[in-house]
């Protein structure tokens, strides 16, 4: 079931959603993660889930095999359609990714950027097995996300009961939004991840995270 809230406020950020790759401070980290990810997807036929505004896809397409590239919000969908591809590498399909069983195609490679740190700490493993259950046996499964980096990222602005945090976030349009945003440790990912993965690898960017594994 998708949260609606969130695909509102994604659906609204669509077109100002690329500016939070423009920090500078950033800069240098985000350069070695975009090598990082190209080594890992090279070549293969991936799944990316949460696509968003396809900053990523466009990114990693010239170097898969194939990509589809899926999210729930057809405005960010939109977005990414919108933009230059190798010709005939790049699907895109409206998913919501805790259902993935709707989606088309085999893949040996399976990647979602920024969207693990939205998925509510009871639904993660929801959330993986649905990923995990488009993906062949063998495959390369890809996160990224944020770390949290006092005096670059938002500050959380509240916690629930079940331990998710919260940043209070303001658009271009000026509306406030309350956001889900989970700042996880290697250990919970690891603990999460558990026996579907081998090789887990956790790799620390500063302000970004990567987990990769291969499905067991
Ligand atoms: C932080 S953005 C990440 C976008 C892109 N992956 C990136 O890193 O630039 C989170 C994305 O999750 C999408 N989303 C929210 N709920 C979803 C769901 N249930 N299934 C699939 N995508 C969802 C939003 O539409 C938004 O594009």
């Amino acid at each position: 079931m998708k949260d609606q809230t969130l695909l509102d406020y994604y659906a609204r950020r669509a077109a100002e959603y690329e500016q939070i790759y423009q920090k500078p401070e950033r800069q240098i980290k985000l350069a070695l993660l975009k090598a990082y990810l190209i080594k890992l997807l090279a070549g293969r036929d991936v799944l990316e889930v949460a696509c968003g505004t396809g900053y990523w896809t466009a990114h990693l397409a010239p170097f898969t095999r194939s990509m589809l590239a899926t999210d729930a919000s057809a405005e960010v969908l939109d977005v990414a359609q919108a933009k230059a591809y190798p010709p005939n590498r790049v699907r895109f399909e409206q998913a919501d990714a805790y259902a993935l069983d709707t989606v088309t195609g085999d893949f040996n490679g399976g990647f979602a950027g920024f969207w693990w740190s939205h998925i509510q700490k009871s639904r993660q493993a929801d959330f993986l097995k649905s990923f995990h259950g488009r993906l062949q046996s063998g495959a390369t499964a890809v996160l990224i996300d944020n770390q949290y980096v006092e005096g670059s990222s938002t500050p959380i602005s509240g916690t629930d009961e079940d331990g998710n945090t919260y940043q209070d976030r303001r658009l271009a349009d000026g509306s406030r939004h309350r956001v889900l945003k989970n700042f996880p440790t290697e250990a919970e990912l690891r603990g999460v991840v558990g026996e579907a993965g081998a090789d887990v690898r956790f790799v620390d960017f500063t302000y970004y995270w990567c987990l990769s594994y291969r499905l067991a």
